[in-house]
């Protein structure tokens, strides 16, 4: 199926959680995997792989099967990123359980976390709990890129993920903005490596 009919659907299924009618373009896809070297010490977590529009660029850089973890909530997606993405290890399952997930998945130690989660449209609570199993990765040292969209970007929502991230690790660094994406978005990353 097509990839952008197939997120449509996705999101016509589940608004608050797809956050997007659109996925990610290549040019925000790559801004998102910049500078990124995957390895077993430096795994990456992505989280929220939606149709895997950031995905078939990481499978270009992933040299193994303990490189990459991939989390997807969307049964339907999964089932579909697995036909696509054969090597990489994409585990339907939620954020909120990101740890154990993780434990359990044989991968490397995360070096990377590639957050594409809506935390404009996710409950508070869940994105609260979301934002603690991100912390832990980023007690043991790693880096964190997420994207936000321009007309979110005050959002309470997206301003307080910001706080929680600034609090504990600095400043973001920020992206200029993607014009070429729908809607244009802005990558923010943070790191404690
Ligand atoms: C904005 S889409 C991004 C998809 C893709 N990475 C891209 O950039 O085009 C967000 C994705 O996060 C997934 N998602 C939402 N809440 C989740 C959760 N709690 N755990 C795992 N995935 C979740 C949605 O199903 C959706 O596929």
């Amino acid at each position: 199926m097509n990839e952008n009919i197939e997120f449509l659907q996705a999101f016509l299924k589940n608004p608050g959680k797809v956050g997007s009618i659109t996925p990610s373009s290549p040019e925000l896809a790559q801004k998102m995997i910049e500078r990124i070297k995957p390895s077993k010490d430096n795994a990456v977590l992505e989280l929220g792989v939606g149709t895997g529009a950031i995905t078939k660029f990481l499978q270009e850089i992933v040299t193994d099967d303990i490189s990459y973890l991939g989390i997807e909530l969307d049964r339907d997606l999964v089932r579909s990123l697995r036909r696509n993405f054969p090597d990489m290890c994409i585990v339907r399952g939620n954020a909120c359980d990101t740890s154990s997930i993780y434990q359990r998945s044989g991968v490397g130690k995360i070096g990377y976390i590639i957050c594409c989660l809506p935390f404009v449209s996710l409950p508070n609570e869940v994105g609260e709990q979301i934002l603690l199993e991100i912390d832990k990765f980023m007690q043991q040292g790693c880096t964190f890129r997420t994207f936000q969209y321009a007309h979110g970007y005050y959002f309470p929502s997206a301003i307080k993920l910001r706080a929680f991230m600034h609090d504990r690790f600095g400043k973001a660094k920020r992206s200029p903005l993607i014009v070429k994406n729908v809607p244009p978005a802005y990558t923010l990353t943070w790191s404690t490596v």
